[in-house]
């Protein structure tokens, strides 16, 4: 993996652990850190070493938004293409065949927030806090948390959380269905890794199929989901994947998963 001055990367295991890391701002997200990310996923979309990605914030914020002294002098084209990096990064992760689960370990808000949502899991520290602060700051979020917070939440939930701006608890989180689990604190990196494990321990190319296959499914009709289900049904059926872990469950014993 390449040098970052933002960012931290670590494989442990085939679990890649990447961590935002400019933890003076907060870990905020400034066009550097943003670039940097896409490049980064970029070199872990091509590793057949990582299986599973963990994304983390150093310190005491998982990520506490885009930089606001970057934004503050920002004209409509510069906030425009600000916004579409922000997207096109985070969706680097949402497109990526292996699961990516964010472990917030703090702040989540404005564009942290929307970096945790563009993760497949969330799972939260008792600690961390989120938030959609942007209409206090004059803005409305760049980073798809309009589109993201209510495909996760509801739209009753979304907007109350976008209109008011409030900052939220990791347990309101999980009420809402925003985060998948909450845990104390110095818990956070290993309930991320147990879960990293058990999804490893399935045949990678069928998770990364159901990732597609969810993915794309909230864009579309029912119909067509299930169209493109039923076509990816049929293609795991022809892998040596689905011949193993069959065989495996007939004849009593542990499957062991190549990917293909
Ligand atoms: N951008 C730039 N710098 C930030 C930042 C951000 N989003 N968040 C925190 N920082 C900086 C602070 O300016 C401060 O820097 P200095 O030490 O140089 O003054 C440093 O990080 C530490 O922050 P605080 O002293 O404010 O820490 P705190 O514990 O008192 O407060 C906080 C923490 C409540 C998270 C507060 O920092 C805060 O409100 N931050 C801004 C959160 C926010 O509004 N985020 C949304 C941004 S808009 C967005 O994200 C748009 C989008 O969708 C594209």
């Amino acid at each position: 993996m390449g040098e970052y001055k933002n960012l931290l990367f670590e494989n442990q295991d085939g679990i890649g652990i990447l961590t935002m890391n400019r933890p003076k701002a907060l870990n905020a997200l400034n066009t550097e850190t943003l670039s940097e990310l896409s490049q980064l996923l970029d070199e872990i979309a091509k590793d057949d070493s990582i299986k599973v990605v963990v994304i983390t914030g150093a310190e005491k914020a998982f990520v506490a938004g885009a930089d606001i002294t970057e934004m503050l002098h920002m004209t409509s084209a510069e906030g425009r293409a600000f916004g579409l990096l922000g997207q096109a990064t985070f969706n680097k992760i949402e497109n990526m065949p292996k699961p990516v689960i964010a472990a917030i370990n703090g702040f989540a808000l404005g564009g942290g927030c929307e970096l945790a949502m563009a993760c497949d899991i969330r799972i939260a520290s008792e600690k961390a806090k989120f938030g959609q602060p942007e209409v206090g700051l004059g803005i409305v979020p760049g980073f798809a948390g309009t589109q993201r917070l209510p495909r996760l939440v509801g739209k009753g939930r979304a907007k109350e959380i976008l209109f008011t701006g409030e900052m939220f608890d990791a347990q309101e989180a999980y009420r809402i269905g925003l985060v998948n689990k909450v845990v104390p604190p110095e818990e956070l990196m290993q309930a991320a890794k147990t879960m990293a494990q058990k999804i490893m321990k399935n045949a990678p190319y069928a998770v990364a199929l159901c990732k597609a296959a969810v993915n794309l499914g909230l864009d579309v009709s029912l119909d067509a989901g299930q169209d493109y289900e039923a076509t990816l049904f049929g293609v795991t059926c022809s892998t040596e994947d689905k011949k193993e872990g069959m065989s495996a469950f007939v004849e009593k014993r542990k499957a062991t998963f190549v990917g293909k």
